[in-house]
């Protein structure tokens, strides 16, 4: 009797056992399946969390683009109004010199008791003259307007002569024509101090 009471025993045991053995089974498998869930959710955030990532650096990296931007701004550089010619023995006496025509858009003419330079834009329609030695004239090529070579108008639809710029000496010797010094013949100005350059 005491010897079946013992098997008996024995058996509940390796039953327990073995029913703790799946239960743990179980519970691992509950486990694995729950971590994995757990896994594609994080995945999920941290896509979440890059995409993030890739968007603030996208707009930090535009922001400090314009800035840059702004500290080099889209300056047209135009040629200044004010340029050295050179010296008054650099023109020949009675010459045209249309030297500084296709930078400065200036002619320096030089007679025989000085200088003075005119702006190469026809006073029509601001088209540029050319100056014709043989025909010692300016002749603008669009409506055919003539000058004189001192700069009087005298055929073509032009309504006035072309202006005159400040024109002088520098410290250096050399003549300096300044374009934003204008002197117009109608209003009387081409007798101005700086209209013209004795020498
Ligand atoms: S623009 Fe010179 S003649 Fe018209």
């Amino acid at each position: 009797m005491a010897t079946g009471e013992a098997t008996a025993a024995k058996v509940e045991a390796g039953d327990l056992s073995a029913q703790r053995r799946d239960e743990q089974r179980l519970e691992r498998a509950k486990r694995e399946r729950e971590k994995a869930a757990m896994g594609g959710l994080w995945s999920r955030r941290d896509v979440m969390g890059r995409l993030g990532w890739v968007l603030f650096g996208g707009f930090s990296l535009v922001t400090l683009l314009s800035a840059l931007r702004s500290a080099f701004p889209r300056v047209l550089f135009l040629p200044p109004s004010t340029f050295k010619a050179g010296f008054p023995k650099d023109f020949a006496l009675g010459a045209v010199s249309d030297k500084f025509t296709k930078d400065y858009r200036v002619w320096i003419v030089r007679e025989t008791d000085g200088f003075y330079a005119l702006w190469a834009k026809c006073t029509h329609l601001g088209c540029t003259p050319r100056w014709l030695v043989a025909e010692n004239k300016f002749k603008c090529p669009c409506h055919g307007s003539g000058f004189y070579r001192s700069g009087i108008n005298f055929e073509g639809p032009a309504p006035r002569p072309l202006e005159r710029l400040k024109i002088a000496l520098a410290d250096d010797g050399q003549i300096v024509v300044d374009k934003s010094v204008k002197f117009l013949f109608e209003k009387g100005q081409w007798g101005k101090p700086g209209s013209f350059l004795k020498g």
